[in-house]
């Protein structure tokens, strides 16, 4: 047999069930949908197969065998059929610290699970909790971490059903021949081997894994046996891959797949595989960059933590859902029954989807006095954590500014929060510089919408008794109102703290590419890290480029460190967005680029404050503004040669 065509498919009746036999120990000449079904971007790529598409923002792709594996031999049987598989993959980020999720092994009745969402939860989950017992099951080979879903770190396997969140969760790893547990790390692009093995008579899946060149440890990394198992299997079932990708460059790939419905999967060869290791040119991202990323995780606001959870279900209140509770009471005006905003949304109809993003979907609402609104709606997983949450955010209803977007109340149906706030016909400041090359937004306008947004975070920072600190400052989060007016939205992870006090939150929250650096060490969002985004986003407004441009060359992946480095050199004017070149004048275009660099700062001590910066933006011609230091500060320390002995002095000393 000619090593390079270690390919062999054996297929072959017997009654009455199907038999399926086979060993893809490569993927190279497989080139049609008689070998594997491959949906949306999933794709062949040379000898293995890819699952998503990196060029595509939001990306989900699966791989199935074309038949569908028989699980019951006839219908009036409780017993399910067996199968023992195994398989070869690897998961390689394009930055180790990005967030992603890594890829399933999946069990589902069809090859098209209905409303899986594009981005996240592998492309066959929705975000809704359980809605119907529907035939699906999945093994999660799980690289990130979303707390809210009880996932104890961001490197684990868990079994699904139906479900995003595992009916059982461990660690990824191995028990060695001493019985030693060694974890092994899915997410470094090595390639991993793992076999399942699905006990159809006693309802036990069977999961482990190990590095290639390791043997089959005898004892399975994760074992489930539950008869529930058969509520989420059919009669007849695809089998396969599927995995899913949001703005991060993941790579999840399958090299190799065996499967036996009659008896042990056949042994992989694992000899001659292509390895997949980091591009070491990724750690020639600058230490700030890397920190500003490193943060990372799609952290939620989980504002739950388990330990109240389980207090909870300890006393748990006699009714589950729609029960009105005594706290609820305490918070805030307008509290909005269900049927009133799931009557402004059509029943929260797709049709009138506007978004979905981490926190839950936001859908357009009209109310029945005609007011048109926005209702996001956020998931949480106890009431105690609600509680809290509502108590955060009933202060954040007090707020009222011109460049904010006006809370108008909320409404609690069992654990889903739905936050009602006005309306923003024109969208979000993203899609004017990114999506709409027709109606670009101006040089003049531009400038107006960042002063706006200036002004409605001066107000939360110095404008209330309190500090505010936003925490998730981006362009996105920027939406313009029927007169395009910049407004500042989603408070949803805004965490009051009082002047002076320390905050003592562990947890991090934010978009990556707009996190100041100083927070992947000590993970307390201030008022000086929401200018670090604020400025990202003035440098994203003037250049037209998003934070990080992972297609662009090395030197322009990161906007700070390539506008940065323009600036150094004298050349800070190339860096503005051609598409609006001649509406502005050089002076002008400038004076933004160093506000927005010195913003971005590296030292959390040296950013202006944002009175400084609508002193900028907004004053007459500000005479205290400081332009020397603003030149200074932009250069992040790397000063310009000749005057390396110069102190800079803090422009807002510490407090
Ligand atoms: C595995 O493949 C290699 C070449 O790719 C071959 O030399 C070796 O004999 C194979 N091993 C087994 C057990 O078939
Ligand atoms: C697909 O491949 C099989 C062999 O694996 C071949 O018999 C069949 O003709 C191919 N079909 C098409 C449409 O190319
Ligand atoms: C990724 O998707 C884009 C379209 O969104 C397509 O043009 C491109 O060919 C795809 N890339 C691969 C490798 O399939
Ligand atoms: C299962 O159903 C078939 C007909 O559909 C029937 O002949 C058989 O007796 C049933 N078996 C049991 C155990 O009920
Ligand atoms: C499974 O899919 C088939 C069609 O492929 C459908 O007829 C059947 O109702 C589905 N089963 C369940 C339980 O959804
Ligand atoms: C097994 O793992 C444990 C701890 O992980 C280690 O101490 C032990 O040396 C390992 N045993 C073998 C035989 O590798
Ligand atoms: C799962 O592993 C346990 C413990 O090693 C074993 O007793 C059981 O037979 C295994 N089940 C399957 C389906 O492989
Ligand atoms: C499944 O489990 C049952 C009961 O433990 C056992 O009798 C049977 O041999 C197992 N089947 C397979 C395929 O391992
Ligand atoms: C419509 O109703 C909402 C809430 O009930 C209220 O906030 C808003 O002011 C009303 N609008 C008008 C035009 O009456
Ligand atoms: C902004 O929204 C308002 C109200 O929908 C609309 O009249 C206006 O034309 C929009 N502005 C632009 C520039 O599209
Ligand atoms: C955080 O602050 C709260 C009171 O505001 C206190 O109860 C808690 O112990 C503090 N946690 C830590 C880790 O310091």
């Amino acid at each position: 047999m000619l090593p390079l065509i270690p390919l062999l498919v054996v297929q072959f009746f017997l009654s009455p069930t199907f038999a399926v036999n086979f060993l893809y120990n490569s993927f190279t000449g497989i080139v049609n949908a008689t070998d594997l079904t491959l949906i949306n971007d999933a794709r062949f790529d040379s000898s293995v197969v890819r699952l998503t598409n990196d060029s595509n923002q939001y990306s989900f792709g699966r791989a199935f065998y074309p038949t569908k594996l028989t699980m019951r031999s006839s219908s009036n049987s409780s017993a399910l059929s067996s199968f023992s598989t195994s398989f070869v993959f690897s998961i390689l980020p394009t930055i180790a610290t990005s967030p992603g999720f890594g890829l399933a092994f999946v069990l589902s009745n069809t090859t098209s699970p209905p409303g899986a969402l594009a981005s996240q939860y592998f492309g066959i989950f929705t975000d809704d909790k359980v809605p119907t017992v529907a035939p699906l099951l999945a093994v999660e080979f799980d690289t990130g971490r979303n707390p809210e879903f009880n996932d104890p770190d961001d490197n684990h396997i868990g079994i699904d059903l139906n479900s995003i969140i595992s009916e059982t969760i461990v660690t990824a790893g191995y028990y060695n021949s001493t019985g030693g547990f060694v974890p092994v790390r899915m997410r470094n692009g090595q390639n991993i081997r793992a076999w399942i093995d699905f006990n159809g008579t006693s309802f036990e899946i069977n999961v482990t894994i190990a590095p290639i060149g390791v043997s089959r440890p005898s004892r399975p990394t994760l074992s489930f046996k539950n008869p529930v198992i058969a509520n989420y299997v059919s009669a007849e079932m695809y089998v396969g891959f599927s995995a899913s990708k949001t703005e991060w460059i993941e790579a999840q790939r399958v090299l190799a797949w065996s499967l036996s419905n009659t008896g042990v999967a056949r042994e992989i060869n694992t000899t001659n595989f292509p390895l997949f290791e980091p591009e070491s040119s990724s750690s020639s991202l600058s230490a700030g960059a890397i920190a500003g990323i490193t943060v990372g995780s799609v952290a939620f606001v989980a504002t739950c933590a388990t330990g109240f959870y389980l207090y909870w279900r300890k006393s748990k209140l006699k009714d589950e859902e729609d029960e009105i509770e005594d706290w609820e009471l305490e918070y805030w005006p307008h509290r909005f029954s269900y049927e009133e905003l799931s009557q402004a949304t059509n029943g929260f109809s797709s049709e009138d989807l506007l978004g979905s993003g981490g926190f839950g979907k936001v859908y357009k609402g009209t109310l029945s006095n005609g007011t048109e609104v926005a209702v996001k709606c956020v998931n949480h997983d106890s009431k105690q954590g609600l509680r809290e949450f509502m108590a955060e955010i009933s202060s954040m209803g007090r707020l009222q500014h011109k460049n904010l977007v006006q809370m108008r109340g909320w409404c609690r149906k069992g654990n889903q929060l739905m936050l009602v706030y006005d309306y923003m016909p024109n969208r979000s400041l993203n899609t004017w510089i990114f999506n709409q090359p027709t109606k670009l937004l101006g040089w003049e306008q531009r400038r107006k919408v960042l002063a706006d947004v200036a002004e409605g975070l001066n107000y939360l920072h110095h404008g209330w008794d309190q500090v505010v600190v936003h925490r998730d400052i981006k362009s996105s989060n920027i939406l313009l109102d029927s007169d395009m007016q910049g407004r500042l939205g989603d408070f949803g992870l805004a965490k009051l703290y009082q002047h002076g006090e320390v905050p003592n939150t562990t947890r991090v929250v934010g978009t990556l590419g707009y996190l100041a650096p100083e927070l992947a060490t000590v993970a307390v969002p201030t008022s000086s890290s929401d200018v670090y985004s604020y400025g990202v986003v003035i440098l994203e407004v003037a250049c037209g480029r998003k934070p990080i441009e992972l297609s662009a060359s090395e030197e322009e992946t990161v906007l700070i460190e390539w506008v940065r480095e323009l600036y150094v050199n004298g050349k800070v004017g190339e860096a503005a967005d051609p598409r609006i070149r001649g509406q502005y004048e050089a002076g002008e275009m400038e004076l933004l680029l160093k506000l927005g660099l010195a913003c971005c700062h590296p030292d959390p001590q040296r950013r202006p404050t944002m009175k400084d910066v609508v002193a900028l933006l907004v004053g007459e011609q500000a005479a205290a503004t400081p332009a020397d230091l603003l030149s200074e500060l932009a250069t992040g320390d790397r000063r310009i040669s000749g005057d390396e002995s110069e102190e800079v002095a803090p422009l807002n000393p510490p407090v």
